[in-house]
């Protein structure tokens, strides 16, 4: 097993009409991925993770920067003495070979001793539960199957680490949720460093013990799954994670209070100066108070979505509709006029957001109240 350490890397592609100087794909990446490590490099479509995980695994040469595995330089090393397997989103078995032989291919290559490639086959096998399944072609497998046997056929490898671009993207979704069960699982088992592509946020949630996201071929935050969710170090980070997206509230502090602009809602914020901020609540810390008749009404509940589990409730606040989740079939109905309270330690608070909609996180601010 190993570490994977990146430093400064860069890389520059031709612009794709021939036109313009070269155009560049990353900017600066620096990371380290500890030896047995569950890395998990997510962001929107085309920000660069595959061209990332390419540089590592050696399918593409950076442009500028280090990469090191195990302590050792690789950027001159050949992708085959990388000692690295990467399992695509295409699962890219050879259609005329058995499971098993599409299995012991890549070892047979290696002239593996016989009895070896049956252990590691018999072994991979039994991890993925795919044992009944050997003397069968990939033609007679389901989606799910030919994505466990091209992950077997990693497995078999014992590689230094594992390289995955969107394994199950292709999957419907209830054999995603299956498969990222045993992701974690052989993860657990094989005790192997892993980087693991994806745009999806559940994804990158559930799976990682350290997530990277990012953006336009620039990393926005690297941290745990909790440490992105709780503390996103950006608009664009908390924007990213949460179903619903956090509410982000444009607005001013003035005299220790966050006043909204063009929506109703003040939160008091000691310790922070006046300035233009842009308030972050998640749904789930959004609660909602029936308004009684003495007090003026901050919000009305527009829509009620049940979700079975809960209630996600869209609130009109201004000119804003804010979103609260709330206990399944207990919700007001739309139209209810309600106060919208949030507690302190729950308030995100940003810069306030430029034209492309960016603000840094700013803290420490000692919020002490905060309600609408
Ligand atoms: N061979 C190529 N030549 C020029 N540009 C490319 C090439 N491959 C990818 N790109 C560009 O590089 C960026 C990153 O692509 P990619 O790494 O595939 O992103 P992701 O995997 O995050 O969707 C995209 O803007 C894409 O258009
Ligand atoms: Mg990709």
């Amino acid at each position: 097993m190993a570490s994977v350490s990146i430093a400064r890397l860069c890389k520059d592609k031709p612009s794709a009409l021939g036109k313009g100087g070269p155009h560049r794909i990353l900017h600066d990446i620096s990371m380290e991925i500890a030896d047995g490590e569950f890395l998990v490099l997510v962001g929107p479509s085309g920000c660069g993770k595959t061209t990332l995980l390419r540089c590592i695994a050696g399918l593409e040469e950076p442009s500028a920067g280090e990469l090191a595995i195990d302590g050792k330089r690789v950027n001159d090393v050949p992708p085959q003495a990388r000692d690295i397997a990467m399992v695509f989103q295409s699962y890219a078995l050879y259609p005329h070979m058995t499971v098993a032989e599409n299995l012991s291919f890549g070892l047979k290559m290696r002239h593996t001793p016989p009895d070896e490639i049956k252990k590691l086959v018999e072994e991979a096998a039994q991890m993925l539960e795919i044992g009944h399944l050997l003397s069968r072609y990939p033609r007679e497998l389901s989606g799910g199957q030919r994505q466990r046997v091209a992950m077997g056929r990693a497995v078999v490898r014992r590689p230094k680490a594992f390289l995955f671009d969107e394994p199950l993207s292709n999957l419907d979704a209830a054999l995603r949720q299956q498969m990222r069960l045993e992701l974690l699982r052989l993860h657990r088992r094989l005790k192997a460093t892993m980087i693991y592509v994806t745009h999806d946020q559940v994804e990158a949630m559930t799976l990682a013990d350290r997530i990277a996201i990012l953006r336009q071929g620039r990393i926005e935050q690297v941290g745990s799954p909790a440490q992105l969710y709780d503390r996103p170090a950006n608009t664009f980070v908390a924007r990213f994670f949460g179903t619903p997206e956090m509410n982000l509230i444009d607005g001013h502090v003035e005299d220790s209070w966050f006043v909204g602009d063009g929506v109703p809602f003040r939160a008091h914020l000691p310790g922070l100066g006046n300035q233009p901020v842009t308030l972050g609540v998640r749904a789930e810390d959004l609660h909602l108070q029936v308004a009684d008749s003495s007090e003026l009404p901050r919000g009305r509940i527009d829509v009620v979505e049940h979700h079975g589990h809960e209630d996600l409730l869209h609130v009109r606040c201004g000119d804003k509709v804010l979103s609260a989740r709330s206990i399944a079939h207990k919700s007001p109905p739309p139209g209810t006029e309600v106060r919208l309270v949030v507690a302190p330690q729950h308030c995100h608070l940003f810069q306030r957001r430029d034209a492309q909609g960016d603000g840094k996180r700013l803290e420490p601010y000692g919020a002490s109240e905060a309600t609408a």
